[in-house]
């Protein structure tokens, strides 16, 4: 199966083919991914809350979203790679931004970098894809802000906020990103977008009209189990399976029933000289 590159994300939606997307944040995770023919694996700033255990995103640094987006990397082969940039990356000037954008391609290998919607986020963008650095935009529920901009729930439920991410959705096209995540809008407000704009929308939680999807794959596999958004969908449980086996492990180890024949060299002592 050919690479996914950024121009096959953007011709996807000319071919009215839907984007799949999902996150990973380790070599195993990514690799199994990749082998799904999954389109794109975002090492998303959803790090800080399924693996590092934080409260929010907010906490999360650019050191640790490139530790993990350099073990991603080495799981992804065919996937596109896309990089999320941390609040973090965002809180001194717009060179300093644009250099830990760059660092998501030159040090983890990542092939795009994500941004989420914040005030006076446009210059940054602009700077960002300036730098030849391929920009997936975020709006609608942007976790990193979501706490000063009303919360976690719904966007766009009522007409001027409609027309606000409306207009947020086509200026980042108008500033080069090549495609935007749609987070936590009503279905028609995703499919209006959807249809205004040429690069594609990926939407979650924001119904079936988007150009594409993403999830969080530790959401998805019943992995996080602190909450569960509405919008997921559980393709597996396995934090019940995973405990399971924990506690036959650890039945087993106290036991002495492991290790047992099968998982153990035996030699007589003399062979070794004791
Ligand atoms: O951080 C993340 O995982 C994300 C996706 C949910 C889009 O931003």
């Amino acid at each position: 199966m050919a690479k996914v590159t950024v121009d096959a994300i953007r011709q996807a939606k000319a071919k009215a083919e839907k984007i799949t997307m999902l996150t990973a944040y380790d070599c195993p995770m990514a690799k199994l991914l990749d082998e799904a023919a999954l389109d794109i694996v975002l090492v998303g700033d959803s790090l800080g809350m399924v693996v590092l255990g934080y409260e929010t995103t907010a906490p999360v640094t650019m050191e640790e979203m490139l530790h993990h987006a350099k073990a991603a990397r080495r799981g992804v082969s065919r996937a596109l790679l896309v990089g999320d940039m941390p609040l973090m990356a965002f809180e001194s000037s717009i060179e300093q931004t644009v250099r830990h954008a760059r660092r998501f391609i030159e040090e983890a290998g990542c092939e795009a970098v994500k941004v989420e919607w914040k005030p006076d986020i446009e210059r940054v963008v602009s700077a960002i894809v300036k730098a030849g650095i391929p920009v997936m935009a975020h709006v609608g529920l942007t976790p990193q802000t979501a706490a000063n901009e009303g919360g976690f729930g719904m966007r766009g439920k009522d007409a001027s906020s409609a027309a606000r991410l409306l207009t947020q959705a086509t200026a980042m096209e108008e500033l080069g990103c090549f495609s935007v995540v749609l987070e936590c809008l009503p279905d028609v407000l995703a499919q209006e977008i959807t249809r205004r704009l040429r690069i594609p929308t990926i939407g979650i939680g924001s119904g079936v009209f988007c150009d594409g999807q993403v999830l969080v794959t530790y959401d998805l596999l019943g992995l996080f189990e602190r909450f569960k958004p509405r919008f997921v969908k559980r393709y597996a449980e396995l934090a019940p399976v995973i405990r399971q086996a924990a506690a036959a492990y650890v039945r087993d180890v106290k036991s002495g029933r492991f290790p047992d024949k099968e998982h153990t060299v035996s030699m007589k002592p003399e062979e070794i000289g004791l």
